[in-house]
Formats: structure tokens, C-alpha cells, sequence
């Protein structure tokens, strides 16, 4: 295990809903996992007027993602946790300066030791991260001289190119760039970080992991949920901002890049931001008609209940354009996926709730069998980023009796059957990583630039083209029909099921 220095973690945004339902309870899981240092507190800094022992009732004790975990456990074990936990007001504004929190800081740094290390986490709306920054520095909060200091940017980074370049050189006049991790939560879940070990640690993948042996890449990240409560910034977000320019970019890259020399940070984060800059950015209309496809939810009725649309949800505006269904093809320009196409589609209110990727491999070059054959019958390897969590190989087995007919059998692993492993959550290890200085799974300044390098001109396109369409869908089905258009030459989507080995077309209807 590999040490981890004694600190402080600072929670701007420390009243907003993250705090509790992510970032206290991975804490927690590292306190009871004995991983946090010895000397640790954290300290939660927003707008709202609490005392320490309000914010620790709100997060803690009267938490209701904290509930299962501690309702077993001893009162002093929890109050030994709760105690490492503070709070500071910092009046009505974050723009403010920040002398009382210094005070703060370092009074408790003195009493509990923590030593000068000090991760600031930005929990606040974006557009408060520069001034947050900024304000450090006026207060002398990110000097390194008497201990390193982190800061921890939350997703959206940027919500185009030019304001997440303006957002990266904002912050680099405050913190220098290996002092900067941006979160990006897939990259804390094991099946994401599983797809570099597939790839790379088995010799039977990683030589056909090309365009001779790839038909296409298919990555679907569904949603059963709609926009929940969070319709406002939604709305100004879309499913391409939310989902697809950060998490489902980032298991792009893992799929698409070479090799890295080793496991160290840079070395797969130069790797990846090359993977990102390989993309085939779509720039003519014809060729973002074709490729790209969005859609909204409509009403319907999912088991019996009504369901609302898209456009009825509270804080979305009733003539809203904003896409909560994206799908795109493209492709990658590079001598490994010259011509492979890749499809990648996200929603809100499909059937299920899963992410998969799935690789598509060619027809065998010369047929003996005349059932093996496209789509049904050939290879594909199911990578399961959740729920059920494993890998799926499909292959082809003969079928007993006279003659050779093919039929596809099922090779699979789940994580499930890992039962003496713990398997971490994403935040606990994405904060743990951060608390030891490891960037491995985080979003470096020019990977979040190239990632939006590709999405620009699609977003753009979607505001400003001609005949642009946004179709519907009925929530509860897997989009709109036109979706199937992309994919077409190569057959259908493969909708999941809840369950790994679920085949095509499952859907649960009660
Ligand atoms: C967040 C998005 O980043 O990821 C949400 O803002 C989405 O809209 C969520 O629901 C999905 O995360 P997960 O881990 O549940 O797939």
C-alpha cells in the first residue's frame, strides 16, 4: 500500500449536493479502509451559514448516503470520522478574499498536524474556478514552500473550446499543471481502468486490436433516469457536454491509443491526448448530417407510470433544443483504425441503465462455413462498464450432429465472482490517487482541449447548420428509428440488457 502523506482536503461548494453524495461517503470509505493519513481533516468551505457541527449532522449523521454504512458501526468509530470534519462560511460570495479561511486553514493545520499538504477541491459551478483560484493566490494559499497543494477541478471543464483554453490558462496563472486534476469519474471505475489492462496486459487482444481484424467499435451509455432535478443546468448542457465530451471521450481514447512505454502518469496521458487528436474532426455539413444524430424525450408511459417529456421537466425551457439523446460515427486517422468507423451513442430515459463497449470483428477472411457470417455470427467482445460488470467473448462453436453449422457460444468473466475483492468506488479512488499525487486518472489540460476539439464543430453544427433535426423519442424506448440510419450498412445497435449475456433487442417491460 502505498504511503499516503499527512493533510488537508478543502471542499469549496461543501453545502451542495456532491459533498454528501459522493466526496464524504469515499472519505468515509477510506477512513474505514484505514487508507486516509494520520493527520488528516477535511474542511468544508461554501456560501451557506452552518457551524461544524451542522455540516457534520447534514453530511454525516444525518446523511442518508451515509446511512447504511454506519448504522451497524460504533458511535465513537463514526465520531472518531466526524470529528476530522469542519466547517467555514465564507459569507455571501465566493469572490470574497480569502483571509478568514487562511486563518482557518492554518489554525487547523496547527492543531491537528497536517503538515502545510493542502488538496482544494472545486465543487462550485464553473464558472467560479478561476476566482476561487485567484483567491487562493491573493491570500497565499497556493505556495508550496511548507507543503504541496493540489486543487481538484470538477466536470464541465469548459463549455467549448475556447472556454476551456481560456479555463486552463485562467487557472495555470495560479497553479502550475501537475498541480491541476481534473475529475473525470469513469476513469475511477475499475471496468474503465480494466480496458488498458484487456488491452494490454494479454497477448491473444492486443494483435488483433486493429483495423485488419476490426469491423467497427459500438460504445452505448445508457440512462434510465431523465434529467432528474437537474433540468437547469442540463438544459444548457446537452447530452454531448454532460456525457460524451468527457466520459465517453475518455473511454475512446483507452480504446483507441497506442501502447504507452510504461504505466507512469505521462506516459499514458501523452498516449491518450494523441488517441483525442487522431479523431477525424467532422467539419462539412454533409458529413455532420450523415454522422451525427440527436434527440429529445418525449412523454410516455414507462410500467404503467407517466412519464414527462423532455421539454415538460422543471427548469428546462418548453422550446428547448437541447439534446438528451446523441449518437456519432467517426473515425480515426491513424495507421492502426484507418477506416474502422466508430459509433458512440448516450441517452437519458432509455430502457436501462448501462455502458458497454463492443468490439465488432471482421467475418473471417476466407468462409469454409457458410452460417458463420456478418453481424449475428461473427466476433465481438462485450467490455461491461456497468451494471454487471465483466467481459463477454463471442465466438463460434460448431454445432453437435452431422455437418458444420455454426453457432455463437458465450465466454465470459464478471467482477462479481472476484467475491474477496473490494472493489473501490469511483471517487474514493479517484480522491485517493489525488491525495497521492498520482494523476494517472485524470484529465491533463491538453487531452480536455483535444477532447473538445471534436466536439466543437459537432455543437456548433447542431446551433447553427442547415435542416438540422432534433427528433423524438418516446421515453423508455432506445431512441429515435433514425438512429439505426448511422449504423446501417454494418446492421443494428446492440441494445443491452441489464444483464452481460442479455442478447439484442432485451428490454424489460415489467
Ligand atoms: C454525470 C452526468 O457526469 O454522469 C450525469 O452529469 C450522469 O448526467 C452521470 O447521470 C452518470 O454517471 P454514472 O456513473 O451513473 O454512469
Amino acid at each position: 500500500m502505498k504511503k499516503t502523506e499527512n493533510q488537508m482536503l478543502v471542499i469549496f461548494g461543501a453545502s451542495g449536493d456532491l459533498t454528501a453524495r459522493k466526496l464524504i461517503p469515499a472519505i468515509f470509505n477510506l477512513y474505514v479502509a484505514r487508507q486516509l493519513p494520520e493527520n488528516f481533516v477535511v474542511l468544508g468551505a461554501s456560501r451557506s451559514d452552518l457551524s461544524d457541527e451542522q455540516f457534520r449532522n447534514r453530511v454525516v449523521y444525518e446523511s442518508p448516503y451515509l446511512k447504511e454504512k454506519i448504522e451497524d458501526l460504533k458511535e465513537n468509530y463514526i465520531q472518531g470520522f466526524a470529528d476530522r470534519i469542519f466547517y467555514e462560511d465564507l459569507g455571501g460570495t465566493y469572490d470574497t478574499e480569502y483571509t478568514g479561511l487562511r486563518k482557518r486553514v492554518e489554525a487547523l493545520k496547527e492543531e491537528f498536524d497536517t503538515s502545510g499538504n493542502i488538496i482544494y477541491y472545486l465543487s462550485t459551478p464553473p464558472t467560479l474556478y478561476e476566482t476561487i483560484a485567484q483567491n487562493l493566490a491573493d491570500a497565499g494559499l497556493n505556495t508550496q514552500n511548507n507543503g504541496w497543494k493540489r486543487l481538484i477541478v470538477e466536470k464541465p471543464f469548459g463549455y467549448s473550446l475556447e472556454t476551456a483554453r481560456n479555463l486552463n490558462n485562467g487557472l495555470h496563472q495560479y497553479f502550475d499543471e501537475p498541480q491541476i486534476y481534473r475529475i473525470d469519474h469513469y476513469l475511477g471505475k475499475e471496468t474503465v481502468q480494466n480496458l488498458l489492462v484487456t488491452r494490454f496486459s494479454n497477448s491473444i487482444f492486443e494483435p488483433l486490436w486493429n483495423r485488419n481484424y476490426i469491423r467497427h467499435v459500438e460504445i452505448t451509455n445508457a440512462e434510465s433516469v431523465g434529467v432528474e432535478k437537474r433540468g437547469g443546468y442540463y438544459d444548457k448542457s446537452g447530452a454531448l457536454r454532460d456525457m460524451f465530451q468527457n466520459h465517453l471521450l475518455q473511454i475512446v481514447s483507452l480504446i483507441v491509443m497506442e501502447p504507452p512505454i510504461g504505466d507512469q502518469p505521462e506516459e499514458i496521458r501523452n498516449e491518450k491526448v494523441k488517441a483525442l487528436k487522431s479523431l477525424r474532426i467532422m467539419e462539412d455539413e454533409e458529413t455532420l448530417w450523415n454522422h451525427t444524430i440527436r434527440a429529445q424525450y418525449v412523454a410516455s408511459e414507462i410500467n404503467g407510470q407517466k412519464v414527462k417529456g423532455y421539454r415538460e421537466e422543471d427548469g428546462v425551457d418548453p422550446n428547448s433544443t437541447t439534446e438528451t439523446y446523441a449518437a456519432i460515427k467517426f473515425y480515426v486517422d491513424n495507421w492502426r483504425w484507418h477506416g474502422v468507423p466508430f459509433y458512440v451513442r448516450t441517452a437519458k430515459r432509455m430502457p436501462t441503465k448501462v455502458t458497454e463497449v463492443v468490439i465488432h470483428f471482421k467475418t473471417p477472411h476466407h468462409q469454409i462455413f457458410k452460417d458463420s457470417g456478418v453481424n449475428s455470427k461473427d466476433n465481438k467482445l462485450v467490455i461491461r462498464i456497468q451494471p454487471d460488470e465483466g467481459i463477454l467473448m463471442k465466438f463460434g462453436v460448431k454445432v453437435p450432429g452431422q455437418g458444420f453449422k455454426v453457432e455463437r457460444a458465450n465466454l465470459d468473466f464478471y467482477y462479481s465472482s472476484l467475491a474477496q475483492t473490494y472493489v473501490m468506488e469511483a471517487y474514493e479512488r479517484l480522491l485517493l490517487d489525488a491525495m497521492q499525487g498520482d494523476a494517472t486518472l485524470y484529465a491533463r489540460a491538453d487531452e480536455v482541449e483535444a477532447a473538445w476539439e471534436f466536439v466543437d464543430p459537432i455543437l456548433d453544427y447542431w446551433k447553427n447548420g442547415k435542416d438540422v433535426r432534433m427528433y423524438g423519442y418516446a421515453a423508455g424506448v432506445w431512441g429515435p428509428e433514425n438512429a439505426d440510419e448511422l449504423i446501417d450498412d454494418l446492421g443494428y445497435w446492440r441494445n443491452p440488457g441489464q444483464d452481460l449475456a442479455d442478447d439484442p433487442g432485451y428490454c424489460v417491460i415489467c
